[in-house]
């Protein structure tokens, strides 16, 4: 067996992976092949959680500006991650991979609510920690939710799944000048505005020096050269200073 780089992950997935070239709602094929790509990455070894949105049904910002009460659209759109974990653990388990969910709201008859220490014991044993409903809080993204999650089960790392392979100076997809980086501070996300997620989530990996890959959840393997310590997308870390300054102490 390989050597992993990291030993526990967490992956988030926003809802719109799931919908493929499809506008709305749960793509079976793009889900199969995300589950695909999941079981290739732990036959290595690494333990798995996973944050999901729910874009790809609902959007809780969007009904906010169109006048929907932001508390109660945000609510919606954790019910709308319930349904996308689901769906999640469905493809794994077909392919014979043991998953839990884990809900932030209590839905006892769906899934098991959230308890921390569960959710680690479940991935000491090799299941997939689906972690559902958001932080179960208004306000809060699902960027932040996967956060708080990978500090709160001790993963090494965030692999944030994105539809292209890092963070650029500005949008690649509208300017041909966009400039790829291979590593940024944490800090230089957040001065730049990049919009690669909301800074509360990177924020609290900042303060917990928690490492966030961004990388092309269609590139066939991204999922498992990580774990093994390729150079895949970018490494989101504590900028030059930061980490000297940590060493020295
Ligand atoms: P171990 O105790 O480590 O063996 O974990 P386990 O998850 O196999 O044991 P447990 O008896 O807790 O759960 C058995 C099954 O019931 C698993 O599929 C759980 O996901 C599920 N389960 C446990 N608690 C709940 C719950 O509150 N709601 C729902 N819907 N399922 C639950």
């Amino acid at each position: 067996m390989k050597k992993l780089k990291y030993k526990r992950i967490l992956l988030k997935l926003s809802g719109e992976a799931m919908m493929g070239e499809g506008g709305y709602g749960i793509d079976p094929s793009t889900v199969e092949y995300i589950a695909e790509e999941i079981k290739e990455a732990v036959s290595g070894g690494v333990e798995v959680a996973i944050v999901v949105g729910g874009g790809n049904i609902f959007r809780g910002v969007e009904a906010s500006l169109k006048g929907m009460e932001r508390a109660s659209a945000d609510y919606m759109g954790m019910l709308a991650t319930v349904i996308n974990g689901l769906a999640l653990q469905n493809f794994l388990e077909q392919k014979g991979i043991p998953t839990r969910v884990q809900s932030a709201i209590e839905m006892k008859e769906l899934a098991e609510p959230y308890i921390r220490r569960k959710a680690i014991r479940h991935l000491e044993k090799g299941r997939i920690v689906i972690f559902a409903a958001g932080t179960g809080n208004p306000y809060f993204t699902t960027d932040t939710a996967a956060a708080l999650r990978a500090i709160e089960v001790g993963a090494n790392a965030i692999l944030k799944a994105t539809k292209v392979n890092g963070i650029y100076s500005s949008d690649p997809e509208i300017d041909a000048r966009a400039k790829k980086y291979d590593t940024i501070a944490y800090i230089d996300v957040l001065k730049k505005g990049l919009t690669v997620m909301d800074s509360t989530a990177v924020s609290l990996c900042m303060d917990n020096n928690l490492p966030i890959i961004v990388f092309n959840l269609r590139g066939k393997g991204n999922i498992k050269k990580i774990i093994e310590g390729k150079k895949v997308g970018t490494l989101v870390r504590g900028s030059n200073a930061a980490r000297a300054k940590k060493k020295g102490h």
